[in-house]
């Protein structure tokens, strides 16, 4: 049984200029050790759908549909007393830009210790000890909790923030965008981190980022997301190798490659539609040019490319299925 399953997860915003659809029918299984890539352009629903599963969406955000299930429970059908222990023990998230969202007048160990009291049973005089073992897990020396944020590197932040997550031993970790706006070599420092943490605590991880070489480094699957829907999903090498979205195929053909320098990156033309204009068919189609008249018409399905590897676009369609007959 997977550690996670989302089941054809929906999330609309309801805004006073009208009610926007930015995930939809959203599936997948996460397991024990294992890291998924969460990956697409911005906009295409990437945190909305982990706000979504910690139930910490905004107070304009609705979950219309869909099933979240972890251990015997679904997380979006729970009351909320039993949500907010699983949130935190069970299911925990670095939130996208964190890092420089800790408070600047506290010490960095206050506020962990925050994180402990509010979220945790650890005995009062014993929450210095798990603060300095927290901060000792993630790479920080235990005698910096006394420090203020700035006296913290970017990196050194980053790893604070994954210390509090970590507060409750959870089962499953997302780190939204854990790596940008650090530099290269603190950005391997970090998913290194995130590696030997997968190992040593067994946790399930769900990186989102735009950096597909962490990706390729570190991730075993990759969902990749296109105007709130998943069009892709496979092993590292399936992705890589393998891809049979366009968008999946535009993405990397616009990254940089580590083998290959030199070679000349193409950026996808366009944007992705904006979440109240969006086209009929299939989303990707005005920028795509590779696909055929139904695509504008069609919503593709999701088809299986091989075991393990799904592709929705019209492209991936089995030849000679019914519907084409
Ligand atoms: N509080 C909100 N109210 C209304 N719309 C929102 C809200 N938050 C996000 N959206 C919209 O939902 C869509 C998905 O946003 P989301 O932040 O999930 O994207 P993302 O993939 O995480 O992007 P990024 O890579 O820039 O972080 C966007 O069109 C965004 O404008
Ligand atoms: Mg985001």
């Amino acid at each position: 049984m997977s550690l996670i399953s989302v089941r054809d997860l929906t999330v609309e915003y309801h805004t006073d200029s009208g009610v926007y659809r930015a995930v939809e029918d959203l599936n997948f299984d996460l397991e024990q050790c294992e890291t998924l890539g969460l990956v697409g352009e911005s906009g295409c629903g990437k945190t909305t759908a982990m706000l979504a599963l910690m139930r910490l969406l905004p107070e304009v955000g609705r979950i219309v549909s869909g099933a979240v299930l972890l251990d015997d429970s679904d997380l979006m059908r729970i009351p909320l007393p039993e949500m907010r222990q699983k949130r935190w023990g069970d299911i925990s998230m670095v939130f996208q830009g964190a890092m420089n969202a800790l408070n600047p007048v506290r010490t960095v160990g206050s506020q962990i210790r925050e994180a402990i009291d509010l979220h945790t049973a650890v005995p009062r005089d014993q929450i210095d000890k798990e603060i300095e073992k927290l901060l000792d897990y993630v790479g920080v020396a235990p005698s910096y909790k006394d420090r203020y944020p700035h006296q913290f590197s970017g990196g050194m932040r980053q790893r604070s923030m994954i210390a509090m997550a970590l507060a409750c031993k959870p089962k499953i970790l997302i780190a939204d965008e854990p790596t940008t706006a650090l530099d290269v070599m603190v950005q391997a420092q970090i998913m290194d981190l995130l590696d030997e943490l997968k190992a040593e605590f067994n946790l399930g991880i769900i990186v989102v980022t735009h950096d597909l070489g962490v990706v390729a480094e570190y991730c075993d699957h990759v969902l990749v997301m296109y105007g709130g829907r998943m069009v892709e999903y496979g092993d590292a090498d399936q992705i890589f190798n393998k891809s049979v979205h366009p968008y999946t195929q535009r993405l990397m053909l616009a990254f940089p490659d580590i083998e290959n320098p030199n070679a000349e990156l193409a950026s996808i033309p366009g944007h992705p539609p904006p979440l109240d204009d969006l086209p009929p068919g299939c989303r990707f189609e005005p920028r795509c040019g590779v696909g055929g008249q139904r695509c504008s018409r069609e919503t593709p399905d999701i088809y299986t490319v091989e075991p393990g590897h799904l592709c929705s676009c019209l492209l991936a369609k089995p030849k000679g299925s019914a519907a084409d007959e």
